[in-house]
């Protein structure tokens, strides 16, 4: 290949709803003040897939991603009880996107707490989310019973405890803790704990620190003291809650990205979801889906583009102070993106 000619990277991008083509159009405008080598396929899914075509998840958004395996999704709208079943889930599914790598970092000094720096990587195949579930109607009242089966397998435990443990040691962390249940749901966590302590024994014994948590005291400790942890590995509900607690930490659910990875593809997200009650008005935070396309660059290996987006999150955050509501600034959508773009541009 000709030294200049560019590496094209071919991509799917899902604006998604709500918020997300606010934040979608802030990112692709940061993305084109790096030059980033993605060509983008728009697809729709989620309410944008219902309203479009009658599927919150339809065929061509996965087609698109079967070609490319890169996606960058904005957030996607479920029902809550009742209605169509998460697209997200079902991309999850679908793509067999096993682990779901959610980093905390501390961005903006001087918070409630400093110098947070703690990765959870969540399962996101199995446990309570594989929705096996009814409802047993017993004297006309339809809804009299609900019931839920929680799955996890061997092999999804070892894959996803492979990844954590691994994942740990490539990028030089100290500590894996796995997160469980194992006191009370013996068997569906228990399973996952026995597997976390097998490899440990197997693979990892004085390469890494371990150590074990019940769930319960997990919560607790990441509030009265988040700097014990470094890399935290869990079941499927558990890192969904634990990963918004650790968002928390370091200013919001307006600064969590999060990476979708599996055999088949990867799909790169905020963490939040579409904010319905900011939704149109330019005044969403698009530091998650931005942090969230670093990931991406990272993916790619063009790790030297993933450092100029957070360097100029950075800078635009904590030197030029132009900050979105949400982190107590007056800034709108349009305007913490301009500043990101003239950083960029400088
Ligand atoms: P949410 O994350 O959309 O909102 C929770 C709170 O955080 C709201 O007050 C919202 O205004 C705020 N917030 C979220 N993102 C923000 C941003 N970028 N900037 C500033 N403030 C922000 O959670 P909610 O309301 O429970 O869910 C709304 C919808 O999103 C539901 O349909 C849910 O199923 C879906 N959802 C989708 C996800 C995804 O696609 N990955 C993840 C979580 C929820």
């Amino acid at each position: 290949m000709p030294a200049t000619q560019k590496v094209i990277i071919p991509a799917t991008l899902i604006p998604g709803d709500g918020v997300g083509p606010e934040i979608t159009e802030a990112t692709l405008a940061v993305l084109d003040a790096i030059g980033a080598p993605f060509v983008w396929d728009r697809q729709v899914a989620g309410l944008g897939g219902v309203v479009a075509c009658g599927d919150p998840l339809p065929p061509a958004c996965v087609e698109s991603i079967r070609h490319t395996r890169l996606a960058l999704k904005g957030p996607l709208e479920t029902p809550v009880a009742g209605g169509y079943r998460s697209s997200n889930v079902r991309l999850r599914e679908e793509f067999k996107l096993y682990a779901n790598l959610r980093p905390g970092k501390t961005i903006i000094p001087g918070g409630r707490y400093d110098n947070i720096d703690l990765v959870l990587v969540r399962e996101n195949n199995e446990g309570l989310y594989m929705g096996y579930e009814h409802f047993i109607p017993i004297d006309g009242d339809p809804h009299a019973v609900g019931m839920s089966t929680g799955v996890n397998t061997r092999q999804g435990c070892r894959r996803i405890c492979r990844f954590a443990f691994e994942y740990a040691l490539r990028l030089g962390r100290k500590k894996v803790t796995v997160v469980h249940k194992a006191n009370i749901m013996k068997a569906l966590t228990g399973i996952f704990l026995e597997t976390a302590r097998e490899m440990y024994e197997a693979d990892y014994k004085g390469r890494i620190v371990f150590e074990e948590i019940i769930v319960d005291a997990c919560a607790m400790k990441l509030v009265m003291n988040p700097w014990q942890f470094d890399v935290l590995v869990t079941t499927n509900l558990f890192g969904d809650i634990l990963s918004d607690e650790i968002a928390g930490l370091v200013g919001g659910l307006g600064m969590a990205p999060g990476a979708n990875i599996g055999e088949d593809a990867a799909i790169f997200e905020a963490v939040h979801g579409s904010a319905p009650d900011i939704a149109g008005k330019g005044i969403a935070n698009p530091t998650a889906l931005l942090l969230a396309a670093a990931m991406m660059l990272d993916h790619v290996e063009r790790s030297d583009l993933g450092d100029r987006v957070r360097t100029a999150v950075d800078q635009v955050l904590n030197i030029d102070q132009v900050r979105t509501g949400d982190l107590g600034g007056w800034a709108s959508t349009k305007e913490y993106t301009a500043a990101l773009v003239k950083r960029l541009s400088a």
